[in-house]
């Protein structure tokens, strides 16, 4: 699949659901405690008075953003969906949101002391991930932090239903280990792996949930 027809099929199908994606996702950290405290380690990491600020790449209505922000990360968020960036902006006035993508975002180089990727390169062809660690490790300072959040597995599923609306979609989960080589390979350090069990929320549909803590070294 071409980069454009992976942007366009996402900003499409994001765009019809993101209402109701936020009516539906709004409250699920209040119960999963093992994403959270994945989140208020990098939240730990990222709050130092000299790192830079943090972006949330693919943050849809932005409720990932907001509750780093409540843990006192200086944080902003960028997606591919407009309709999504409208919501979000709606749904938490006091933050920034931006249109972007990740695979090829309008940040200098070295320019955040965090990037959070939560779910949001599920949709993202296996043939571009590099593209998308690139990328990271390029706005991310020495020394700068990353939370990745993905479906862990083989596996390449099409959607024509999400969240209430028909859409055409692509999901990928991804082998932990192949995702730590392509980190590796963009110069990202692995710090942390948190494999778990899908949740009585998650099951029978969803399989293991993987959630990568990494850093860009000093000096690369
Ligand atoms: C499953 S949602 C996750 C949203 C948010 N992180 C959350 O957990 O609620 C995936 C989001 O990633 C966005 N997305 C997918 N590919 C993207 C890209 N290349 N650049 C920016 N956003 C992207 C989609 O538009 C969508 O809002």
């Amino acid at each position: 699949m071409t980069e454009a027809t992976y942007l366009h099929a996402t900003r499409t199908a994001y765009d019809i659901v993101a209402i109701d994606y936020e009516r539906l996702l709004r409250d699920e950290l209040n119960t999963k405690p093992l994403d959270r405290a994945m989140l208020a380690a990098f939240a730990e990491s990222v709050r130092t008075p000299d790192s830079g600020p943090v972006a949330e790449l693919g943050c849809g209505p932005g409720r990932v953003t907001a509750h780093l922000h409540a843990l006192g990360v200086d944080i902003f968020g960028i997606d591919l969906s407009p309709e999504m960036i409208a919501v979000a902006r709606r749904t938490h006035p006091g933050l920034r949101f931006e249109e972007g993508s990740m695979t090829a975002l309008d940040l200098k180089d070295d320019a955040l002391g965090g990037v959070v990727a939560w779910y949001s390169t599920v949709h993202t062809p296996p043939e571009l991930l590099p593209t998308v660690f690139a990328e990271c490790h390029r706005v991310l300072a020495p020394g700068g932090h990353m939370l990745l959040a993905f479906k862990a597995g083989d596996l390449r599923r099409h959607l024509d239903r999400g969240y209430g609306h028909e859409l055409s979609l692509d999901v990928y989960w991804m082998s932990p280990d192949h995702v730590a080589d392509l980190m590796s390979r963009a110069g990202l350090v692995l710090d942390a792996q948190l494999i778990r069990e899908p949740d009585e929320s998650e099951k029978p549909r969803q399989g293991r949930q993987a959630f990568f803590l990494a850093h860009k070294p000093d000096g690369s």
